[in-house]
């Protein structure tokens, strides 16, 4: 069994974009620029925004946060969003959801403009995955999609179970490993709430996803020796074992399942570093005007 150390390869990543960077600014360009809207005060939003705003400093990124209490309206944010839309100093915007009921997330997305839209949660660039054209992918995607690359898996030919259909994770996962690409040319099976034989679907399964948030959901009974198994659940469980309070589990049992399989994600630092670093990829992306809207 090989550990697919996420934290490891997100950490080489950094550095080639540090790297990046470097060589923008000597050619007299700006410093890459993700601005974040951060609406209320959800303390795991807070965390993650936090986080994002670290990263970009690690790699040398300008970053931004924009704070609204709970009170802003739909309009007053919309406002906001085209106001940076138009900033040519900020390259890449991401709204930290969920936000509060009286603002429609969707409607918050589509503002956004899809030069920018580093999450890759507009439709454009969700429309834009779904034909193979040149577009953001969301992070989590993104982030498996670079591990099974970086790790040389092979993906042309296989079964591939996903477990969760969420728009974030499992449905644009489905799209980029059944696309004609590599990684790509998988048999993708997309289970989800209503899916009647999860475990002998993940028996017959080459390469297993979980991302329905269920800690240790995935048991070694229901996987095939040689498997590969990408964990893409972190559900926080209390625990007086960490000096937060809190510890990180994933969907998969993974002592059992690690003797069993070819690959793992660990959790933490499997899925979770790939997440952050692929919208520091993205926002790079975004500075350098790759993607062509028009
Ligand atoms: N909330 C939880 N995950 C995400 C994410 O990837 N992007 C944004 N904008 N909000 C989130």
């Amino acid at each position: 069994m090989e550990l697919i150390d996420g934290k490891k390869i997100a950490e080489e990543i950094k550095a080639e974009l540090a790297q990046q960077v470097l060589k923008i600014r000597d050619n007299g360009g700006k410093n890459p620029h993700l601005a974040a809207i951060l609406v209320g005060n959800d303390p795991a939003s807070e965390t993650y925004v936090n986080s994002k705003k670290n990263d970009c400093h690690e790699v040398g990124f300008d970053s931004s946060v924009y704070r609204y209490t709970e009170t802003i309206s739909e309009n007053e944010l919309f406002e906001v969003i085209d106001f940076i839309n138009k900033d040519d100093e900020i390259d890449g915007l991401i709204v930290q959801l969920p936000l509060p009921k009286h603002i429609s997330a969707e409607k918050v997305i589509q503002r956004i403009n899809p030069a920018k839209d580093v999450d890759g949660f507009h439709p454009i660039n969700i429309g834009r995955m779904m034909l193979g054209m040149p577009c953001f992918l969301s992070a989590t995607p993104f982030g498996i999609i670079t591990l099974l690359d970086r790790y040389k898996i092979e993906t042309k030919g296989k079964n591939c179970v996903i477990i969760g259909r969420s728009n974030i994770v499992g449905t644009p996962l489905s799209i980029l490993l059944s696309r004609n690409s590599n990684p790509g040319n998988c048999t993708v099976t997309l289970c989800h709430s209503h899916t009647k034989n999860i475990p002998e679907l993940c028996k017959n399964a080459d390469i297993i996803v979980t991302a329905l948030g269920k800690p240790e959901f995935l048991t070694a009974d229901m996987i095939r020796q040689g498997a590969v198994v990408i964990d893409v659940g972190t559900t926080r469980v209390i625990s007086s074992e960490t000096k937060s309070g809190f510890k990180l589990k994933g969907d998969v049992k993974f002592d059992e399942v690690s003797k069993k399989c070819s690959y793992i994600t660990p959790v933490p630092k499997g899925v979770g570093p790939m997440t952050r670093v692929s919208l520091l990829m993205n926002t790079l992306k975004a500075s350098k005007k790759e993607i062509i809207f028009n």
